[in-house]
């Protein structure tokens, strides 16, 4: 059946993915965004459309999710920019706030389900980061406040997410590139579980239908658990480069988080370090919960890195 699907974050990497096959499944695709003509690219696919919006404005989410069957909300960010930075303020308003918003607005609008992205490891309560509590704060509130089934609500907790155009192993790999030999490593130790975006987004288009998703929580894990200093190796192995990587310890990777702070575009920050000091992996396998296959890296990774 198609589906009125209004989703909110389908600019970004993972939202890309999910949207792409969304249109293939013949669904009706709405994707709000504050920049329409930066991702002309979304919109070759006939059932998809973008709509500028500034989604933190909650009369606007009343209109737009007028007549949607389903909300997607795929909004996030790594880090805090500008001013006020680090006290919490701009995580609670994109992870808490912005969820809070939709769920009312879901609920005023009549909209039967909503699909809500948060993290491995949100904890309200324990979240060692900001990035964390604050994605707790909005599981709690939506567990809360929609128990009564309205709307329907799914949440996924995927570790961190590799394909192509990600920017963790992107990221990496440019380092790698104009590092001579040996590479220090902040958070060398801190384990993984890298889960394939297509496996993400197909846990998202399940999800948009299925009936037993509902009210439930999906952990989201690739099949192998790795260091970040593995995952950094594998990177450079089919990058062809021969690199040596040194795991800084826990004290000079604090430090370097709180220089890199105040680096233009954060490549690293404290809130960083912070979430690394938790394992990012699955105690359930959520994609075999819905029945889905998990993708390794070694069989994605050579699609993108190519060895110089
Ligand atoms: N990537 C991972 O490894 C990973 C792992 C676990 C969880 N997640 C979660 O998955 C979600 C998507 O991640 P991603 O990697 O696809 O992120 P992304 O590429 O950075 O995309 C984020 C999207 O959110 C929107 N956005 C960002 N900041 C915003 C703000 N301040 N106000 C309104 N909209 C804003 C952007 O839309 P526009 O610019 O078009 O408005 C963009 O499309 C996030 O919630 C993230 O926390 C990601």
């Amino acid at each position: 059946m198609s589906l009125q699907v209004c989703v909110l974050g389908g600019t970004g990497f993972i939202g890309q993915e999910i949207v792409a096959r969304l249109g293939a499944a013949g669904h009706d695709v709405k994707v709000l965004t504050r920049n329409p003509a930066q991702h002309r690219d979304l919109q070759v696919l006939p059932s998809v459309r973008l709509v500028r919006a500034d989604v933190h404005d909650e009369q606007r989410l009343d209109d737009e999710f007028q007549g949607c069957d389903a909300v997607i909300n795929l909004v996030g960010i790594l880090n805090e920019t500008g001013l006020g930075r680090g006290n919490g303020a701009q995580f609670r308003r994109v992870h808490t706030e912005l969820p809070q918003k939709c769920v009312r607005a879901c609920r005023a609008a009549g909209v039967r389900r909503y699909l809500h992205m948060s993290g491995l490891k949100a904890d309200s309560q324990r979240g060692p980061s900001h990035y964390l509590t604050s994605k707790g704060l909005a599981e709690d509130y939506i567990r809360e406040h929609c128990a009564a089934g309205s709307p329907e609500f799914v949440i996924f907790q995927p570790s961190v997410v590799f394909g192509p155009g990600d920017a963790f192993i992107n990221n990496f790999a440019s380092i790698l590139k104009i590092t001579p030999g040996l590479l220090p490593l902040a958070c060398a130790d801190a384990k993984f579980a890298p889960v394939y975006v297509g496996d993400v987004a197909a846990a998202f288009v399940t999800c948009l239908e299925r009936k037993d998703a509902a009210g439930r929580t999906f952990q989201l894990c690739g099949p192998d658990v790795m260091t970040l200093g593995d995952i950094v190796r594998l990177t450079a192995h089919y990058l062809g480069l021969k690199r040596r990587v040194i795991p800084l310890p826990r004290t000079v990777s604090r430090v370097q988080a709180a220089v890199m702070d105040f680096v233009p575009g954060k490549p690293f920050s404290t809130d960083n370090f912070l979430s690394a000091t938790l394992d990012s992996t699955c105690d359930r396998d959520g994609l075999a919960e819905l029945g889905l296959e998990r993708t390794a890296m070694r069989s994605v990774l050579p699609r993108y890195l190519q060895p110089r």
